[in-house]
Parts: C-alpha cells; sequence; structure tokens
C-alpha cells in the first residue's frame, strides 16, 4: 500500500548513495578500512574505548557471552519481554535462559526479581534497554555476585542515556547495537559491541572471522597471504565496508533522527491523552532513543490489543507487537518455570506506534486519528 504508514522505516539519502558509490568503486567490498573507520568513530561517538562490527546484534551478544567465558550448563538471566535472540544467545553456547521479569513502568529488568533469579550456577545478565531506555545498569550490577558479568541488550539503545549519564555503551560493560533495518542507526543489517579492554576486542574480532588471526583485509594489505593457523572456533560474523560506509554517514544524521522522534513521541503523548493508554517512563525525555513509542491499553479496555492492530493496519497504520513473550514458546521449556506477573500482565496489552526518520508530525497525526477510533472500537 503506497501510503502504508510503516512502523519503522530507515531513510537513506543521497550522502549514503555517494558513501556506497565510493566503496563499490574501491574495489574492496568485503570488511577492510570503511569498518575500521566506521569502528573508530563510534567508538569516539559513544565515548567507549573499543567497539567491533559484527553482522548482527545477534552475533554480538552471543559472541559477548562467549567471550566473557559462559557455556553449557550456565544459568544467563534476561527479560521475557525481549526479541528471541537476547535468549538466544545463551541458548548458542549451551548455557540456560532464566527469565525474569520486568518493571511496569520501565519495561527493562526488575532488579528485584533478577535477584531472586540468581542461582549458584548464574554466570551472566543480559538487560535489554527496552525500546531506546535505558535500564539503571549501576542497580543491577550492585546486587550480581562477583563470578557473573552483565551484559547490554542495546539493540534498541544506540544514543540513548543512562540514568546517571552518559551515553548508551559507555558503561564499561560489554555493550551490543543492532544496526537492522529499521533501528536508530540504520545498515541495512549489522551490529556492534562497545567494550572497554583491547584483550577482549583482539578475540572478537578474531572470533567475528572463524577464529583467524587476520582477516582478509590485512592479508591483502600487507600482501601476505598466509592463512594463520585456527586454535578456536570462530563464526562467520563480519561486517562489510557497504554497510560501513552507510553507518558512517548514518552517524553524521543522528541528531537529525534524534528530534524528528522527539517530536513524534511528545506529539503522541499529547495528542492520546484521555484514551487511557499508559506510556513507558521517559518516553518524552532527552536520555530515551525512542526506538519504539510503546503504548499499552488499559486492564479494562473494550477491545483486545490484537483486534486493534489488526484494524490499525487495515487503515494503513504499521502499528506493531514488541513483544510476544518467550518464556511460554516450546524452545525454551528447558528454561526454569518462574512467575513473572507483570511481563504476563503488560505484554498482551502492548503495541507500538510508527516511529522513524520518515515519520512526521503529519504521519503521526494519522496514526493519533486512526488510534481514536479503533480504540474506541
Ligand atoms: C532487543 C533485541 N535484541 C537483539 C536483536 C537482534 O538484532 P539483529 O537483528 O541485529 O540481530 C533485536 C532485533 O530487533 C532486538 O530487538
Amino acid at each position: 500500500m503506497e501510503d502504508f504508514i510503516a512502523f519503522g522505516k530507515p531513510h537513506f539519502g543521497e550522502a549514503e548513495i555517494a558513501a556506497v558509490t565510493r566503496v563499490l568503486e574501491s574495489g574492496w567490498v568485503g570488511m577492510g578500512p570503511e569498518t575500521e573507520t566506521f569502528e573508530r568513530e563510534l567508538a569516539a561517538y559513544l565515548t567507549s574505548p573499543e567497539v567491533v562490527a559484527v553482522s548482527s546484534c545477534t552475533a554480538a551478544l552471543l559472541l559477548s557471552l562467549r567471550v566473557l567465558g559462559i557455556g553449557p550448563g550456565d544459568e544467563v538471566i534476561c527479560p521475557s519481554l525481549t526479541w528471541c535472540s537476547t535468549a538466544n544467545a545463551a541458548l548458542y553456547l549451551g548455557a540456560i535462559p532464566v527469565f525474569a521479569d520486568v518493571r511496569p513502568d520501565t519495561l527493562c529488568l526488575d532488579p528485584e526479581d533478577v535477584a531472586r533469579a540468581v542461582t549458584p550456577r548464574t554466570r551472566a545478565v543480559v538487560v535489554v534497554h527496552f525500546g531506546g531506555l535505558a535500564a539503571d545498569v549501576g542497580a543491577l550490577s550492585a546486587l550480581l555476585p562477583s563470578r557473573c558479568v552483565l551484559v547490554e541488550d542495546a539493540a534498541h539503545a544506540l544514543g540513548a542515556r543512562y540514568p546517571q549519564g552518559g551515553l548508551v555503551g559507555s558503561s564499561g560493560n560489554l555493550c551490543c547495537f543492532s544496526f537492522y533495518a529499521n533501528k536508530t542507526l540504520s545498515t541495512g543489517e549489522g551490529g556492534a559491541i562497545a567494550l572497554p579492554d583491547g584483550a577482549d576486542a583482539a578475540r572478537l574480532r578474531s572470533l567475528r572471522q572463524h577464529g583467524l588471526e587476520s582477516d582478509a583485509w590485512q592479508r591483502y594489505s600487507t600482501r601476505r597471504g598466509r592463512i594463520s593457523d585456527l586454535s578456536e572456533l570462530g563464526y562467520k560474523a563480519n561486517y562489510t565496508d557497504l554497510q560501513a560506509a552507510i553507518g558512517r554517514v548514518q552517524l553524521t544524521r543522528q541528531q537529525e533522527f534524534a528530534a524528528r522522534r522527539l517530536a513524534v513521541a511528545e506529539y503522541y503523548a499529547t495528542a492520546l491523552d484521555g484514551l487511557g493508554l499508559a506510556f513507558q517512563h521517559g518516553c518524552t525525555e532527552p536520555r530515551h532513543a525512542r526506538h519504539l513509542f510503546a503504548v499499552r491499553l488499559p486492564e479494562d479496555s473494550r477491545r483486545s490489543r490484537d483486534d486493534i492492530v489488526r484494524d490499525m493496519r487495515e487503515a494503513g497504520i504499521g502499528v506493531s507487537v514488541h513483544y510476544p513473550p518467550l518464556h511460554p514458546m516450546p524452545l525454551y521449556s528447558g528454561s526454569p518455570p518462574r512467575r513473572l506477573p507483570v511481563t504476563d500482565a503488560v505484554a498482551p496489552r502492548l503495541m507500538t506506534l510508527p516511529i522513524g526518520p520518515l515519520v512526521g508530525l503529519g504521519e503521526a497525526e494519522r496514526v493519533v486519528a486512526a488510534l481514536r477510533r479503533v480504540v474506541g472500537g
């Protein structure tokens, strides 16, 4: 449908097209100098000592847990209200995702429930900055035993700030970003890990390339063709210079994109007043990255969330569901059963409204008018 308002469409302009053309014409389209520059520029933006670009946030999470030594039988606490990648990173390594509840206001992990979920086998917590609202990583770290590490799933949170200040990615934890099509910085696909430690960064660079000591660009540019012996099993999870060229331009546009998201969020928060919808805590505060604009129906809503989402889509508005909780899904039947009363109560009433670089106030007005009609029934 021509005038369908998608939930999160990227914007690529002349500058992104010129950057891709430049890389195409260079003759080197795999991972190489453009990726190195993107890593340096992203590290400077985040004020993180190191950034390692990889093929996706899913790969970033997997490689992070791997580098931190998570393995078979280890328990990894994470939310159930998230995309499957968060929990699957543990499963890939033979570890066990243990689901903890979220807070109803922030939709991020509830530190008190995380504390209840800790057992002698807990080795890591993966915290999701839901929708772009940074969780309080200080509070979470403070309650974890010293053998546990904290990994940040910041797929939604490039540009977000912690409650205490500082950009997400500058905390000193391994912090995983996504550059998937609809994210606040888009390169179609892609991801990155921000981290403090140079030795861990070097190992991540090896793990993203099968476990090799050097990548193809290093062998080509130094004319040393020899491939090193493999000593550990890595992955094919590298980034590419075509993506990096887009990413470098998108990085310079972060302020422009953030301003657009903020204007639309402020409009939604005002224009939807009176419908009984609850908004995520901080949704109009500058520190929220607003990858998602989540609204929650009241408990006594006359219409179900699924009916509303269907009717909105039929009206040409890409309202979405983030997320069906993971804990009831068959894939996670090996996880210990836990009560998640907030997730269970909140998830069936949660939906996300269109927001992104191509959603302006005109589109937002159409979203609000349709929602008033549809929620009213
Ligand atoms: C919370 C969360 N974590 C991880 C991912 C995985 O990102 P990617 O598609 O880059 O692998 C997503 C994707 O949307 C996500 O929403």
